[in-house]
């Protein structure tokens, strides 16, 4: 999915399923389920492919700051996992808990803290190219 696609679908998005997807926010847990390999490889695509359009290709940063785990080393998991999950409001930003849900916004912010990204890996659901 490119940028412009992601952006139509948070419009599409109705309030009915923020508030759903908000309302059900498990409380933050200390360790996660490591997603299925088929996540992982969806949600690395994503981190390529759509937060790269903004924090870098190589995360080093672009028009949102560098998710390196040099830049990253000392800030709160915790808040960086509410970043991913429900954006900067006033920033660009944007929301991602309508795609992933909060022990996949974790796995993948303990990925970047590591230094360690998902790569990419083919995913089924991507778009030909
Ligand atoms: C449309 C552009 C855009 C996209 C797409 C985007 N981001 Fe961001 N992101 C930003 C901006 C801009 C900021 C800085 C907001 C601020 O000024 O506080 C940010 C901040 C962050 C932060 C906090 C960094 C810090 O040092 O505090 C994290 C973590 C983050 N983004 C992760 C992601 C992840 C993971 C994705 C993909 C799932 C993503 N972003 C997609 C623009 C984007």
């Amino acid at each position: 999915m490119d940028p412009v696609t992601l952006t139509r679908a948070w419009r599409g998005a109705t309030v009915n399923m923020l508030a759903a997807a908000l309302l059900s926010a498990p409380a933050m847990a200390p360790a996660q389920p490591t997603p299925t390999h088929a996540r992982q490889a969806q949600l690395g695509h994503w981190l390529r492919d759509d937060c790269g359009a903004c924090h870098g290709m190589t995360l080093r940063g672009g028009l949102g700051p560098p998710l390196t785990r040099e830049a990253l080393a000392g800030k709160p998991p915790e808040s960086l996992v509410a970043t991913v999950l429900y954006g900067r409001p006033g920033t660009a930003m944007p929301p991602w808990h309508p795609f992933m849900t909060q022990d996949e916004a974790q796995w993948l912010i303990e990925r970047l803290r590591a230094g360690d990204p998902p790569a990419v890996m083919p995913v089924n659901a991507a778009p030909a190219r």
